[in-house]
């Protein structure tokens, strides 16, 4: 938890925003409902306890059942939670009193955990406009569905609330938080460094457990237990397979095999909740084959422009697109594809080989706020998201500023199905050479991602260490 300051200040700048939105006496209430314990299958066997992201950046508080309420017309805050009765205190332990909690992050006024509810009601019945985020756990979105009395797809998408007729998320609301938390403070770069040293630290023990005859699996708890010693868990489902061309691989079912690769890509989170996410990938036995060595060294030149182009002014979509230039120039070398790059460029041949986009915004959450929209939190107003393979999967395009933090994550990857479905349709327009390509059906995929933070000036790779990247660093690295 940071200093109670740090919270107030945010709050204070989220209702200076919001006062722009109506005048004093319309603007009504925003709610902040904290996330409830989660039953894994029981009630008494919960998920671990993951605070909602945005109740954490402005409240701070750190425990279930909570909720809080900004009063936009006359800026009172309170803070819902109840106090621990001697059965709480018989399982759990002592606690602190919620109006202690409130102190810590600079809250004077408290009131019991179902009052919430009855305020939400009250408000809503009075005709006062109900600000909310779209939620993103199925308890908060039960919650103000049933408490404001609309579909429950409603509490998902946001909409204008004084004009849209219908109970919606609060597209005011949203659009101010996001302005918000996409510009880190000094105090959230420090916990994402943090972050991103446990995710080094637990790449580093991935890369001296990889060797032929190790189950993935086993990397894979070596690598969670890091993140557990070290800070909160990890900041996503770690992706780890020799099969890194399927983007998102979670089984791990497989025996490291001399002459694959394997794809790692596993962030933590901080105690505090800050997250990293980064990407390598190793050769099996240490040492990368010419082929996959010339595969390598292309998405290793791509991670590197992006790097060098990132600073404030530069639409990250540009970045995408000089990275897939980049790419593209590299396959032609190889004799994969053939013509313009700029036409291969516009023509989105780029999207066979990373069907993905350069990277998205990391904070709290390791996609930021994408539970608030992405199109809201990745794109300018006046940017408007492609429907191409690959650039549309862009989850990052604004014009990049100071205190923006995003990753670099470009890869390459040999899909067969993909593969033969471009070719059986046409798709390349005589721009992809099958014959070559098809060569590399059992390559798998490489993707290589670092952390970034935009400075005044540029931008700085996050975390105190960088892991290996090179491919003679990697080698060596595993000899
Ligand atoms: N690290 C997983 C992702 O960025 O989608
Ligand atoms: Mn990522």
């Amino acid at each position: 938890m940071f200093e109670k300051e740090i919270y107030a200040d945010r709050r204070r700048r989220l209702l200076a925003i919001m006062k722009d939105s109506a005048s004093e006496g319309k603007r009504g209430i925003a709610v902040f409902p904290g996330n409830a314990d989660a039953p894994q299958n029981y009630r008494g066997n919960d998920y671990k306890f993951r605070q909602e992201s945005s109740f954490l950046y402005f409240w701070g508080i750190d425990e279930p059942r909570f909720a809080a309420i900004l009063d936009l017309d006359s800026g009172e805050e309170m803070l819902y939670g109840d106090d621990v009765d001697i059965d709480d205190i018989i399982w759990m332990g002592p606690q602190p009193s919620v109006a202690s909690k409130g102190e810590s992050v600079g809250v004077s006024a408290t009131a019991p955990y179902n009052a919430f509810a009855e305020a939400v009601r009250k408000a809503a019945a009075s005709g006062r406009p109900v600000h909310f985020l779209p939620t993103s756990r199925y308890y908060n979105t039960m919650l103000l569905s049933v408490l404001l009395g609309c579909p429950a797809e409603n509490v998902r998408k946001t909409a204008d609330v004084y004009t849209s007729g219908e109970i919606c998320a609060s597209l005011g609301l949203t659009k101010a938080v996001i302005s918000l938390r996409l510009i880190k403070e000094a105090c959230e770069i420090e916990e994402i460094d943090k972050a991103c040293e446990i995710g080094y630290l637990m790449h580093t023990a991935a890369r001296k457990a990889c060797r032929p005859g190790v189950k993935e699996q086993d990397i894979v708890g070596i690598m969670e237990g890091v993140t557990i010693s070290k800070g909160w868990g990890v900041s996503f489902t770690t992706i780890l397979s020799q099969n890194g061309e399927t983007l998102h691989n979670h089984s791990h079912h497989q025996t490291i095999t001399p002459g694959r690769m394997l794809l790692i890509d596993a962030g933590a989170e901080s105690n505090t909740h800050y997250a990293s996410d980064f990407t390598r990938t190793l050769p099996c036995s240490g040492k990368f084959t010419p082929k996959q060595k010339d595969i390598y060294n292309i998405v290793e030149e791509c991670n590197e422009l992006a790097y060098r182009l990132a600073a404030p002014g530069i639409p990250y979509r540009e970045v995408h697109l000089a990275v897939a230039a980049r790419m593209l120039d590299g396959l032609k070398g190889l004799g994969l594809v053939s013509g313009h790059i700029d036409d291969m460029v516009n023509e989105g041949i780029a999207g066979l080989f990373m069907p993905h986009g350069l990277g998205h915004n990391m904070g709290i959450d390791v996609h930021d706020m994408e539970d608030l929209g992405e199109n809201l939190v990745g794109y300018d107003d006046d940017q408007t998201r492609a429907s191409q393979l690959g650039l549309g999967s862009l989850r990052m395009a604004r014009r990049l500023k100071p205190g923006h933090v995003i990753t670099d994550e470009p890869g390459i990857y040999f899909i067969p199905a993909l593969i033969s479905k471009w070719k059986a349709e046409g798709t390349d327009r005589g721009m992809v050479n099958y014959a070559a390509v098809e060569k590399y059906l059992d390559f798998g995929g490489i993707r290589l991602e670092d952390d970034l933070l935009v400075t005044e000036d540029g931008c700085r790779r996050l975390g105190p260490h960088r892991l290996p990247i090179k491919a003679e660093d990697v080698e060596a690295a595993m000899s």
